[in-house]
């Protein structure tokens, strides 16, 4: 056996004695306490101190890691970002302007955004403070890590989430967040016989199994009827109770500013149309997806679609006027991506530049990509409406000349240098 293929095996080993570990605990709590809903199971298996998902110390993010986000795709989803923040710190007057991270994960956004800054918009770069606020200490450690030169620049700080949960006005600026909604733990219903019912977990012989029950929290009772949503006979779909809690908490907290939300999901129409009859959660484990939150405990990332009606709606609820909801390769092409693309490409060779490009289109593809699933919600506070550049009609831009045939073949930037392992 070579040593890296040992390596391997007992890495395997490791994993599956935190995910029995992580088994065991579940259970003893159910036989302790009896079926736990639904989201109870979802929240130890992403976030138990000890065994969830994002406590551990491995790679979850990025090539080596279960899923992409935008920030590992390229520099380039930052960049944008970046440049939509300083057209609203200009809205906001000449005062500094606070960004808060939440969810950051390894750190990239924030570093790209303020490379971005940096070299693009100094006067912008002065006059940002940027806070993150992360609760899992492994990706806390890796950002610490990566952002330690802006760190000892005075630039960004770590924020305690106890300041998020209970301060008020704290924030001119933005809130801003990148699939942190879809991390969040949702429960589970069934419309079964005209009525709504929850899905709990049980075990039967030491196997964890479903079971349904009535709602657990009186909040499902009336959420279908708040939305103006009835599910159909026997379909599934996942509540996400704490994204409520959640924007109510980021109304409170901005005094005055944005909040920018970058994430997947749909309108409630479409999110719980009756074609979706068994709901949108989806589980990563190795860049595979899967309907089964049952197994890999702890060490798959478990999540569901964005319910952005909700974001809307009570954003409204708490004081913050709705900019506008538009797909990410929408917000991406309107800031410039698509000429920046166009002039990447003078010091990689012809297959670097390839894939480059290949993967930066990832970013923007409408079909099969991040393109179109993934939306950016702009909301605002205490300011005026003034146009954001991301939310512009695409028929008000100048598109770059049609790419030629060896339009592709030209590169840039050797971008897979710092460790994200681009797609
Ligand atoms: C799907 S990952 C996205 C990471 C990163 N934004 C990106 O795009 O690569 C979700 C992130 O949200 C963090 N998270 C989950 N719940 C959180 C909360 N309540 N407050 C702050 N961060 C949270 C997780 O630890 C993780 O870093």
């Amino acid at each position: 056996m070579r040593a890296n293929e040992s390596k391997t095996g007992a890495m395997e080993e490791e994993k599956e004695n935190r995910s029995e570990k992580l088994r065991q605990f579940i259970l003893s709590q159910i036989k302790e306490k009896g079926p736990i809903p639904f989201s109870q199971f979802m929240e130890w298996c992403l976030y138990h101190p000890e065994h969830g998902y994002y406590h551990s110390k491995e790679t979850r993010i990025g090539k080596d890691g279960d899923y992409y986000t935008g920030p590992c795709v390229h520099p380039l989803f930052g960049g944008m970002v970046a440049k939509q923040l300083s057209q609203m710190a200009e809205i906001l007057g000449r005062e500094n302007f606070d960004v808060v991270e939440m969810g950051g994960g390894r750190g990239f956004l924030c570093q790209d955004i303020l490379n971005w800054a940096k070299k693009k918009a100094p006067d912008f770069f002065n006059r940002l403070r940027y806070h993150l606020l992360e609760t899992s200490p492994s990706l806390l450690k890796e950002q610490r890590e990566r952002l330690r030169p802006y760190e000892e620049e005075g630039k960004i700080d770590w924020m305690n989430p106890v300041i998020f949960e209970k301060e008020k006005d704290r924030i001119r600026g933005c809130i801003l967040s990148n699939e942190l909604v879809d991390a969040f733990p949702v429960h589970q219903v069934v419309f079964d016989r005209g009525k709504l019912k929850e899905v709990y977990v049980t075990h039967h012989d030491g196997q964890l199994k479903e079971v349904m029950g009535e709602p657990s929290d009186p909040a499902l009772l009336s959420y279908f009827e708040s939305i103006g949503i009835r599910l159909q006979e026997g379909q599934r779909a996942e509540v996400n109770l704490r994204a409520l809690d959640w924007m109510e908490k980021v109304g409170r907290f901005l005094e005055k500013g944005f909040v920018l939300t970058i994430d997947y999901g749909y309108l409630a129409e479409e999110l719980y149309a009756p074609y979706r009859r068994s709901g949108t959660l989806l589980c990563y484990y190795r860049h595979q997806t899967s309907q089964n939150p049952y197994e890999h405990l702890g060490e798959q990332d478990i999540t569901s679609h964005v319910n952005f009606t909700d974001l809307i709606k009570k954003g409204e609820e708490v004081g913050l006027r709705f900019a506008g909801l538009v797909p990410q390769y929408r917000f991406l092409i309107a800031l410039g991506i698509l000429q920046k693309m166009d002039s990447l490409g003078q010091d990689l060779s012809e297959l670097d530049g390839l894939k480059m490009r290949l993967s930066l289109m990832h970013l923007i593809e409408p079909e099969a990509g991040m393109g179109e699933m993934f939306k950016v919600l702009i909301q605002r506070k205490g300011i005026d409406g003034s146009p954001l550049e991301g939310l512009r009609d695409l028929h008000s831009i100048p598109w770059p000349t049609p790419p030629s045939p060896l339009h592709f073949l030209s590169g840039q930037r050797k971008d897979n240098e710092d460790g994200r392992g681009h797609r």
